[in-house]
């Protein structure tokens, strides 16, 4: 398999372009669904994940194609239902064709995603929002068999014990645009890529209002129309890059990045003593000060931080003498990447859903194992400080949501490169 190799110690330097978001592109390409027409989506990042919804909808029976950064979706009239084990199990995020297929065609036989890596990941609440539309949802032979003639607006509370959810309110917001009548979903979640899912389903002619709160109101329509839509900047690859250049001192343009995607990470870098600043069309950021300040995190839904940024801040915080706390409040487990940088010599300790970081000198390289996608982010930029050679195996969870890493880090001065097995 395999492996990314860095050598430690090089200043970032320049700039870099922000790709599109994974996460607002997943479920718009499931979106396409709701409609027989063509749509084109724009800036799509190349990523195994991406490749994965393609195969999706092409297990539908739609036509894609993929070109550069657009993808041209054709469902015409598709009849196939049936979302498969084989591609479902390997990437969670396939869950959000239950909705439109189920709002489209009347019903959906999508499998059950199983287990992951991060921790227990139910989908009852997706489950719940479906039923409350009217559907007639059984678990069969490890398959979510949903039923409706046609869907009925209602309302829905959508929280769960962590609150909000994502993808739950993306599969009931796709529903509900041709349910029949008004669908009100409390506790909705207002992440960035909800509120364009959204627009580009209003795009599409979907009746929709209160984007970006958590009450999101829908009102069904008979039939929607296939559109053109540009995905928006990736807030996770942006905050990752911002802290790349963080820790190794550096000074980084990030081209397309959005500020205001950004806040509770832009101010955590600032508490800590980072400079960073929007500029028009992206976010400056530079390293002057020698020492940094230690922080306490508390990952939350938007505009909360992010959970998809613990891993990398842990990284970083492993280096910011005195003592740091995150704490994790989506996926209480999600700290696979705590015994790696550990090995790298960082001195954290875990402590329920907490890590307690205390500042250390240096980091070595060293081999470790990537164990998801962003616990691999986190390894990656403690190699480009780390002192010697790290490398980095298990890395397809990199490709999953990183595009082009290796290229875009090397083009401002790291020294990482990937080795064929
Ligand atoms: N939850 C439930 N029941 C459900 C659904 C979720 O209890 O039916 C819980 C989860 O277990 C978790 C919390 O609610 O504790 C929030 O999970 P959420 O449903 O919001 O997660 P998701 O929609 O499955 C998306 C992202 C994740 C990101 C989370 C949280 C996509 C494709 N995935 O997942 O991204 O961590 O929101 O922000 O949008 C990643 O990109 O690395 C990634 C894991």
């Amino acid at each position: 398999m395999d492996k990314i190799i860095i050598e430690g110690g090089y200043k970032l330097k320049g700039s870099l372009k922000i790709s599109g978001a994974k996460n607002a592109a997943l479920p718009i390409l499931a979106a396409c669904l709701l409609t027989d027409e063509v749509s084109v989506i724009e800036n799509v990042p190349r990523l195994v994940d991406i490749y994965t919804m393609i195969k999706i909808l092409k297990a539908l029976s739609v036509k894609v194609d993929f070109n550069k950064d657009k993808i041209v979706v054709k469902p015409g009239k598709f009849s196939r239902y049936i979302a498969p084990y084989r591609l479902v199990s390997t990437m969670r995020a396939s869950i959000c064709v239950l909705g439109p297929l189920l709002a489209k065609l009347g019903h959906a036989r999508v499998s059950m995603p199983g287990g992951c890596v991060i921790g227990s990941r139910p989908i009852d609440l997706h489950l719940k929002g479906l039923k409350f539309l009217g559907a007639n949802i059984k678990i069969e032979h490890g398959y979510i068999k949903a039923e409706a003639k046609r869907l009925k607006g209602n309302v829905v509370y959508l929280g769960g014990a962590f609150g909000s959810s994502v993808l739950a309110t993306a599969n009931v917001m796709m529903a509900a645009t041709l349910a029949r009548g008004k669908t009100v979903i409390e506790n909705a979640a207002c992440e960035p890529e909800i509120v364009d899912l959204g627009n580009f389903l209003i795009k599409m002619g979907a009746k929709i209002e209160g984007l970006g709160s958590n009450i999101i109101g829908i009102e069904g329509v008979k039939k929607l129309k296939g559109v053109k839509h540009k995905i928006i900047p990736d807030r996770i690859e942006a905050g990752t890059y911002m802290i790349a250049a963080a820790l190794t001192g550096g000074e980084v343009d990030l081209k397309g990045a959005r500020p205001e995607q950004m806040g509770v990470v832009i101010d955590k870098l600032r508490q800590s003593g980072v400079v960073v600043k929007n500029k028009p069309g992206g976010i400056y950021i530079k390293r002057t000060r020698r020492r940094l300040r230690p922080l306490e995190i508390t990952t939350l839904p938007f505009p909360g931080f992010p959970t998809d940024l613990q891993a990398q801040f842990a990284a970083f915080l492993s280096l910011i003498k005195g003592i740091s706390i995150i704490r994790e409040k989506i996926y209480p487990r999600r700290f696979m990447h705590i015994n790696e940088l550990n090995r790298m010599g960082a001195c954290i300790k875990l402590e329920r859903d907490s890590a307690i970081i205390e500042g250390t000198n240096f980091l070595s390289g060293a081999p470790v194992m990537a164990s998801d996608l962003r616990a691999s982010a986190a390894l990656v930029l403690a190699g480009l400080v780390a002192k010697g050679r790290t490398e980095i195996s298990r890395i397809y969870h990199l490709d999953r949501g990183y595009e082009r890493l290796e290229e875009k880090l090397s083009g401002i001065g790291a020294r990482i490169w990937r080795e064929k097995a």
